[in-house]
């Protein structure tokens, strides 16, 4: 094989690979507003790709949700600083999960979607996971959704 070869590349995201998950929803601090989230979603876009780190963020009623997938030690150690940032508080952890598979939201260093659309986002999400394991974490959120476990994101 030659130098240049590059049949099998070090870092291909079409290759399934062990990656770690997390989701969480937090209480944003009562002076977030918009601009606010715009400013976490910059950071977020000038950090996460550094990282490896994909995902998405839900903002509504006072309510944050995070989906965040990459390596396990970036993931955490961001999740740490996530977690002490004073624009919210009383961070649940919803899942956590480190498998050998595909990202679910592979182009998306943090896309930011609203309670309205998350339904959406996640049944889109459902019928692009060609990985039967990625298509069952995503039936498990949508039937969270369904049964108002992420309530509070919604309208109202
Ligand atoms: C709900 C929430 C989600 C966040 N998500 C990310 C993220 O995905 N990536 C990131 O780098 N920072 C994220 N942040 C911001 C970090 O907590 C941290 O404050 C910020 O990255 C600081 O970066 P800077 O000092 O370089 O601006 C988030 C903050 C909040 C409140």
């Amino acid at each position: 094989m030659s130098a240049t070869d590059r049949s099998e590349p070090e870092h291909d995201d079409d290759v399934p690979r062990l990656l770690f998950q997390t989701t969480y929803c937090s209480r944003a601090a009562a002076d977030v507003d918009d601009a606010a989230v715009q400013r976490i979603l910059a950071a977020a876009h000038e950090r996460n790709p550094r990282l490896g780190i994909t995902g998405l963020l839900v903002f509504g009623s006072g309510i944050f949700f995070q989906w965040l997938e990459g390596p396990r030690d970036a993931v955490a150690g961001l999740m740490d600083m996530i977690r002490g940032d004073g624009r919210h508080d009383s961070v649940v952890t919803l899942s956590e999960t480190e498998e050998v598979r595909e990202r679910l939201f592979p182009h998306w260093d943090m896309e930011l979607v609203s309670a309205d659309d998350i339904r959406d986002v996640l049944v889109d999400a459902h019928e692009g996971a060609a990985d039967p394991r990625s298509a069952a974490t995503l039936s498990l959120m949508l039937e969270q959704l369904e049964r108002g476990a992420l309530s509070p994101l919604g309208r109202g």
